[in-house]
């Protein structure tokens, strides 16, 4: 049996007449770029988050340093976040011309440790960047508490937790901006790239808003600004997609839930920890290996086997190569955590439209390599 990373087409499929029909009516309404059908979507996606403003950018990168631009960060300033994320979260800070500090991430749900911000801070520290990594809101309350207490903003990257909440609070209420990403293989993906800053901060949703559009909020008359906004026929994707969320989450906790309780016996690997009151929502389901050695010998046996798993990510953002390129970062401590992570991972096959079949060929094909992993 063959089991893909991903779905898209699957879902497609699933409703199609909802997405062809927005599709067809961008096409007909002669509005493409800055439309009806975006400002629809911002609407809807603004009261998703129970947020007061939505602004739809052109991808999730764009959405971070944009966020950052808006709140002033810039050149001589320190942003504070992990390097076991999606390489984008820190090329977005250097983009906006600020420092990257990388602390370590808690080693149970990979998100950064709030225990291990404050003896990053200096009087440059700008903003603390959390990413929802795999699915799973980060600390965001005690996040907030040393924002607080040291004045900085909080910008979420949260480009992988779509419709995830945590222990009592929601995404973005929280922050200054909450950033997503749209790209295809997000909980929420259009069919190309996409992005959005979410706020209740007026300023932000101004500032986002005329940065994108060529610095102009009023037809002919412009300051400095880029060109990243989300175009009306993504939105309308967007729009029919958005209606699924919350069923889309509560088949990928699904799924979860059944490689969780069929592969808890496995000694060799450990599986993605949920934090009691959080409601995570498996942008992917990673596990890790115990020794370091088994993580590319079980891969390479479950591909082999037909399974597309994967790794996410096998290479944290200071171990690239060329690191730092000349950009500002700085690591004050030991990130052993994030390092461990980068070794260990394992993305198993994730996304709504598995079948059980498939989810538990996948559970068969781990429990077989356990069974041989010990004489490796
Ligand atoms: C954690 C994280 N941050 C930022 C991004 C950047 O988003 P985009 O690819 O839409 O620019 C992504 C995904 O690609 C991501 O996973």
């Amino acid at each position: 049996m063959d089991v893909p990373f991903y779905g898209h087409v699957r879902q497609y499929h699933n409703i199609q007449a909802e997405i062809d029909a927005n599709i067809q009516g961008v096409l007909e309404s002669g509005q493409y770029v800055m439309g009806p059908m975006l400002k629809r979507f911002e609407k809807e996606l603004a009261n998703y988050h129970g947020m007061q403003y939505a602004v739809g950018v052109g991808n999730g990168t764009d959405a971070l340093w944009l966020a950052f631009q808006a709140l002033g960060i810039g050149p001589g300033d320190e942003c504070i976040t992990t390097a076991n994320t999606f390489f984008a979260t820190a090329e977005a800070i250097w983009i906006a011309g600020a420092t990257a500090v990388f602390v370590d991430s808690d080693p149970r749900t990979n998100c950064i440790d709030p225990a291990k911000i404050e003896a990053a801070i200096t009087p440059r520290t700008k903003a603390l960047v959390p990413v929802h990594l795999y699915g799973q809101c980060a600390d965001m309350k005690a996040i907030r508490e040393i924002a607080d207490r040291h004045r900085l903003f909080v910008i979420e990257d949260n480009a992988q937790a779509a419709g995830a909440r945590g222990d009592g609070f929601r995404i973005g209420e929280l922050s200054d901006a909450a950033c997503t990403s749209f790209i295809i293989q997000k909980n929420l993906g259009c069919f190309g790239d996409g992005g959005a800053v979410v706020t209740n901060h007026e300023h932000v949703d101004r500032t986002v808003r005329r940065l994108r559009n060529h610095g102009s909020d009023k037809r002919s008359c412009h300051s400095p600004g880029y060109n990243s906004r989300l175009d009306d026929l993504q939105a309308g994707v967007l729009s029919a997609k958005l209606k699924h969320i919350d069923e889309w989450s509560a088949a990928r906790r699904k799924w979860a839930a059944r490689y969780s309780a069929c592969l808890k016996d496995v000694e060799t690997i450990t599986l993605p920890y949920e934090k009691p009151g959080y409601y995570h929502v498996y942008h992917l389901y990673v596990i890790e290996t115990k020794v370091a050695a088994h993580r590319d010998v079980l891969l390479k046996f479950l591909n082999e086997n037909g399974i597309d798993a994967k790794c996410h990510y096998p290479i944290a953002i200071h171990q690239q190569d060329g690191y730092p390129w000349g950009k500002g970062a700085r690591i004050p401590q030991p990130v052993t955590h994030t390092e461990r992570n980068a070794a260990c991972c394992i993305s198993l096959p994730m996304f709504p439209e598995l079948t059980g079949e498939e989810v538990d060929y996948v559970i068969e094909k781990v429990l077989e390599w356990s069974r041989t992993a010990g004489a490796l």
